[in-house]
């Protein structure tokens, strides 16, 4: 069977996967999806609407009645039912909803065939949390990016204030780093985990342009290798 034109990227939270995933999709000329993005909106709408966070009628209601859209315009990344969610799931909060909503079974299943069905016709960089162990077991080249705890929680902490969250310390987001790297890691359901054939990266010590250098030549390597045209 031929390897699904993907480049999965997972890793933890802050890890510098994003930027990676993003800068090289731009290198490459290829889609960017970003998953967790999908994650965080169901989460920023579920609350929003009072659905119960938990398995259930209400949330299978909730993910049966909503239309999500990926990659509308240039200012609008995701939707849900024509409400423009880009800017608002960055905010702190939806991140711990982002992290409890990603527990619930069915939402697991109901984004693994959007995004399957978005990665359908187009050679793209998906990056997640279970991208190359789960969603795309067959993607052609997969890559596991990680740091420091200290590192990502500095990353994160420079995103929240440069995004006017101000009252956050340095010491509360390593507490929910470590906290949200425990429950993305113990969770039943397709857990964080690097894929066998995965390449790790650790991104502590290197710069942007190294990194994206390094990976294009790698993913042209696999491309070769699996008989795809980039
Ligand atoms: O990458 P992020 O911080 O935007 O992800 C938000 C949350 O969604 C995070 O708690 C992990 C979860 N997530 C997941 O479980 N699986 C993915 N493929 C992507 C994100």
């Amino acid at each position: 069977m031929g390897k699904d034109k993907v480049i999965a990227i997972d890793g933890p939270s802050g890890s510098g996967k994003s930027t990676v995933a993003k800068e090289l999709a731009k290198a490459l000329g290829l889609l960017y999806i970003d998953t967790g993005a999908m994650f965080r909106s169901l989460a920023f709408m579920a609350d929003k609407l009072n659905i119960k966070m938990e398995q259930g009628q209400e949330m299978n209601d909730f993910l049966s009645n909503i239309k999500m859209r990926y990659g509308v315009s240039p200012d609008c990344l995701i939707e849900i039912d024509g409400e423009n969610l880009s800017q608002k799931i960055r905010e702190h909060n939806v991140s711990k909803l982002a992290s409890i909503i990603s527990q619930i079974p069915e939402v697991r299943t109901y984004l693994l065939n959007f995004q399957r069905n978005l990665a359908k016709e187009v050679f793209c960089v998906m990056e997640g949390r279970d991208i190359g162990t789960v969603v795309f077991p067959n993607a052609f080249c997969k890559l596991f990016i990680t740091a420091s705890v200290d590192t990502r929680a500095k990353r994160r902490l420079n995103q929240l204030q440069e995004s006017g969250d101000t009252n956050v310390t340095l010491e509360q987001v390593i507490g929910d780093v470590q906290k949200r790297d425990d429950s993305d890691i113990n969770r039943e359901v397709a857990p964080l985990k690097q894929a066998e054939d995965a390449t790790y990266l650790d991104t502590t010590e290197l710069t942007l342009p190294e990194i994206i250098k390094q990976l294009s030549q790698y993913v042209n390597e696999k491309a070769k290798e699996a008989g795809l045209q980039l």
